[in-house]
């Protein structure tokens, strides 16, 4: 699939085809990708977070994912987690969810996706951390109960939604009074202003907004050479992966550099 190919894709999902269709056709994707991209020692799909100087304390077998893991450092950097109950709606393939378990302490770490084959992934790929469990589930309709959960992570999979005001409104609902809701994803520059309208529907309030378009730009480009090594043993699907993952020169990388796409970063506090 060339740049233009999948431009072309990106533009007929945004404009010429229904919420729900884009919901069934991403959620067709990641079990595609789930069944026949099953690296063990690949346990993200984001576009990873790099800020200078920023030198979180990592264990040597995770520095490989250091960028990945950064998206996932700075939302929660500062939240009370030790002891906590957490929520990560669009878990993926677990490594969010695995990193807040194995370094902040928190009660239990729920991860949750509609993907049933990313979610047998991330069980095995975590089954080592036993704090964190995987549950399939729809971000729009969560099932669990009011006030389950002290915070809720939400990282790079909100575009995927066909109804981001429903997903927002279910945060509102299961984080208990007082708790937090962290949020990190991309949109159009010119839809940002709605995706702030679409969260407001949790009830939250917003205590910090930020763009962080540089931040991801600069972990893509860490993480490009090793994405090259990767992308070359599956020379059948490379193309369709370059610009999956954001490569240098994908339609994602140009949107990002150019400013058309931004980055951003969200917190909310639920009044106590
Ligand atoms: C780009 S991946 C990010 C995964 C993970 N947050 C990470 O950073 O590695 C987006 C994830 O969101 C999940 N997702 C998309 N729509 C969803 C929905 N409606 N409910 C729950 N999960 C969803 C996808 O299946 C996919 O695993």
């Amino acid at each position: 699939m060339t740049s233009k190919t999948f431009s072309a894709f990106i533009a007929v999902m945004e404009n010429s085809v229904s919420p729900k269709v884009q919901k069934w056709v991403w959620r067709n994707i990641y079990n595609l990708l789930s069944r026949f991209w099953r690296d063990a020692d690949w346990r993200f799909m984001n576009y990873g977070y790099v800020a200078a100087g920023d030198a979180f304390p990592l264990k040597p077998e995770d520095e490989p994912e250091r960028a990945f893991i950064g998206l996932y450092q700075q939302a929660v950097e500062g939240l009370p987690l030790a002891g906590a109950r957490v929520l990560e709606v669009g878990s993926g393939r677990g490594g969010g969810s695995r990193y807040i378990a194995r370094y902040h302490e928190p009660a239990s770490v729920t991860g949750l996706d509609y993907s049933p084959s990313t979610v047998r992934l991330a069980r095995r790929l975590n089954a080592d951390t036993k704090t964190v469990a995987f549950e399939t589930g729809d971000a729009e309709r969560l099932p669990f109960a009011e006030s389950s959960f002290d915070i809720v992570v939400n990282i790079e999979s909100s575009h995927c939604y066909g109804d981001v005001e429903a997903f927002a409104r279910e945060v509102g609902r299961v984080t208990k009074p007082g708790g937090w809701f962290t949020f990190a994803d991309m949109r159009g520059r010119n839809a940002v202003a709605e995706l702030d309208a679409q969260l407001a529907a949790s009830g939250m309030e917003l205590v910090d907004h930020r763009d962080i378009t540089a931040n991801v730009v600069a972990a893509l480009d860490a993480a490009e050479e090793r994405k090259r090594q990767r992308l070359r043993r599956s020379w059948i699907t490379r193309r369709f992966m370059s610009e999956f993952s954001g490569s240098q020169g994908s339609v994602l990388y140009k949107g990002l550099t150019s400013g058309h796409v931004v980055y951003v970063a969200r917190r909310y506090r639920k009044k106590g």
